[in-house]
């Protein structure tokens, strides 16, 4: 895996302390409420479990997950919703968590679709922005590193579910997709 990435990008130092920033603003934020906290699966899961550690708040965990991607680097536009939250948001603060936003295609569909169900309130935090590829406006309410336009795996994130163990958050190196999987 190792010799796949091209350059580190964030260090599990670095990702501790913009974890720990992220989780103070949202216990800030949300003092003396109950928040349901929404994993997007599956890039999400490590920052998610890293982040609600760091939450005080009585809150709720669900995980929803959602396909736009197939084995390459480029969102397809195309977004299903593979697997369904199970609790009742009607009424609640819900934050939504994905690891990265890219396209916006994934989140400019969840988002609508979660506000037909009557939240109270409905936010979005992001580990990673990636704002130079945008199609589709999507508003970040707490985001942790904005960077450029390459393709980054690690800290959850994967190429062709591969990666998202790794500790820190790299570059994979474009020779990786250029010859394909395996
Ligand atoms: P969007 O719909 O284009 O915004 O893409 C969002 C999803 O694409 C994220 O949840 C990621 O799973 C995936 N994605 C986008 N960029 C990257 C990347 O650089 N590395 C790994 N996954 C990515
Ligand atoms: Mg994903």
């Amino acid at each position: 895996m190792e010799q796949d990435i091209k350059q580190i990008l964030f260090r599990e130092e670095d990702l501790r302390l913009c974890v720990s920033r992220l989780a103070a603003e949202i216990n800030r934020d949300y003092e003396g409420r109950a928040p349901v906290v929404v994993g997007i699966l599956q890039g999400s899961f490590v920052f998610l479990a890293d982040l609600v550690r760091e939450i005080t708040l009585p809150i709720n965990v669900e995980f929803m997950s959602a396909s736009s991607y197939g084995a390459g680097t480029e969102s397809s536009g195309q977004v299903n919703i593979r697997l369904d939250i199970h609790k009742e948001i009607a009424g609640r603060d819900v934050i939504l968590v994905e690891d990265i936003l890219d396209s916006g295609n994934t989140l400019s569909r969840l988002i609508p679709e979660l506000w037909k169900r009557n939240p109270a309130s409905l936010r979005l935090c992001v580990l990673l922005d990636k704002p130079d590829r945008r199609v589709k406006e999507v508003e970040v309410h707490y985001r942790g590193f904005t960077i450029p336009d390459e393709f980054v795996v690690g800290y959850g994130l994967d190429y062709n579910q591969k990666y998202r163990n790794l500790p820190y958050v790299g570059v994979l190196k474009p020779s990786v997709y250029a010859q394909g999987d395996e």
